[in-house]
């Protein structure tokens, strides 16, 4: 082991440490670092070194302050990969399905998003229950008007949380008040693109919203613009819903599938995040493993809106193996728990016969989304160097939990307990870039 000039930390988190370096569905325990009295020692809230804390704390300076979590579990920040900042209004709303349900509730929600007094409190709740959830990256929608994105990014700088985030580029069927135009969306994605990614943490995230609601022009404005900023993530929706697939091949005659009218316009490749990908062919499914491009899968807001199973085997088939993230998808999502939605997932896997793995769920919610959303080199895991998000966590935080914790023996047993039965009230302090962000305490 080399050893390392701790001299200018700053700070340290002590806990059970648990974080990965491989695919646990794929490598089992050789995947799982889990360190039960370790140390996490930051400088400037990046990672210098991890490991026993006996080993770590005599080397630090007197300086340094110490977060002592011992006996407390701490994992790296959850990930949602697929989420919409102006429905939180929208979560619970009792809808037919899908198109209905967009119709009905959510385009009347998101109007409300081009006042900017609106937008500013609906970003400062969603940032709130983010960061009470363990959340500290998401990839997010905003509504079309460029205010709401504004609005998005500047909360997000204050919290100096890790973000990506884009308008969404929607030109028709749909009211006026939320509709752009392939040359505005264009215009003012850019501009928006321009102001904020890479400012701090900020990442632009190009996001025409799917193909109902985009012209053929529009998705063409916005794999222009990805072709200019390759290193853009590029966010939409597809194959969620029979009637939606449906409606979109009927706009896009001449697209032999529903991906393919992504592939036309440039818009599958490594950085393009497929929310939901249910109703997939095997030919679509290569060709997203053979373009690189990521199904996010989002079980609270399938089952909630009747969409369908998400088939993880088919996803991960090992002759080619396509990347998956998994998402909470508010508001069409019911919870903003990533503990919660891998509940869902969870169960979803069940009903198709598949049943994932503790490691697996907690390695999907972290390294797994940040692998997805290709920031992996930054968050997702404990490894020197990172950028320190993390979420200690408490699998006896309601007397249910506290009284099912007493039976249990294993490590694999109590993050089981976790998913199955925790939410927010599990989360006992997040920390962003080694700095304690929860803004809700328990009992408060
Ligand atoms: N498809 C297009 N827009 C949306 C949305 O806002 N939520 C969900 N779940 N699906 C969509
Ligand atoms: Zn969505």
């Amino acid at each position: 082991m080399t050893v390392k000039d701790l001299s200018r930390a700053d700070t340290a988190l002590r806990g059970r440490l648990l974080w990965f370096v491989g695919r646990p569905e794929e490598q089992g325990e050789a995947a799982v670092r889990h360190i039960e009295d370790g140390l996490l020692v930051l400088e400037a809230g990046r990672i210098v070194a991890v490991g026993e804390t006996a080993a770590l704390r005599p080397q630090l300076p007197a300086a340094a302050k110490i977060q002592d979590h011992a006996g407390k579990l701490i994992v790296p920040g959850f990930i949602d990969p697929h989420i919409h900042m102006p429905q939180t209004q929208v979560v619970a709303s009792w809808a037919a399905q899908l198109l209905d349900w967009l119709n009905t509730y959510t385009f009347v929600e998101e109007q409300k998003y081009g006042d900017p007094a609106h937008a500013a409190r609906g970003a400062a709740f969603f940032f709130d229950e983010l960061l009470s959830n363990g959340t500290t990256t998401a990839v997010a929608f905003c509504s079309v008007h460029a205010t709401s994105a504004e609005a998005f990014f500047a909360e997000s700088e204050r919290r100096n949380t890790r973000m990506a985030a884009g308008k969404v580029m929607m030109d028709r069927y749909a009211p006026d008040a939320l509709t752009d135009t392939p040359r505005s969306g264009y215009e003012e994605s850019k501009a928006l693109l321009g102001r904020w990614h890479g400012r701090g943490r900020q990442l632009y995230a190009i996001a025409p919203r799917f193909a109902i609601t985009s012209t053929p022009e529009q998705l063409e404005a916005a794999g222009t613009l990805s072709r200019e900023h390759s290193d853009c993530l590029v966010q939409t929706h597809i194959s969620e819903n029979l009637e939606e697939v449906a409606t979109a091949k009927r706009l896009y005659p001449d697209c032999t599938d529903y991906t393919a009218i992504y592939e036309k316009y440039g818009l599958l490749g490594r950085k393009s995040l497929m929310g939901h990908s249910i109703h997939l062919s095997e030919s679509e499914r290569q060709r997203y493993a053979d373009a690189d491009a990521v199904a996010v899968h989002c079980p609270t807001s399938n089952l909630f809106l009747g969409s369908g199973l998400f088939d993880w085997q088919a996803t991960r088939d090992p002759k080619r193996p396509v990347r998956i993230g998994v998402a909470t998808d508010i508001g069409g999502g019911t919870s903003y728990s990533m503990l919660q939605t891998m509940n869902e997932a969870y169960k979803v896997q069940q009903l198709l016969g598949h049943r994932l793995d503790a490691f697996a769920l907690f390695h999907a919610m972290t390294r797994g989304n940040a692998i997805a959303i290709g920031l992996d080199h930054l968050i997702g895991s404990f490894e020197p160097g990172h950028e320190c998000d993390a979420v200690v966590l408490d699998a006896r935080a309601t007397p249910a939990m506290a009284h099912r914790m007493e039976t249990v023996t294993t490590l694999a047993e109590e993050l089981f307990i976790l998913v199955t039965m925790g939410d927010d009230r599990a989360v006992e302090e997040t920390y962003v870039m080694g700095e304690k962000k929860k803004p809700r305490q328990r009992g408060a």
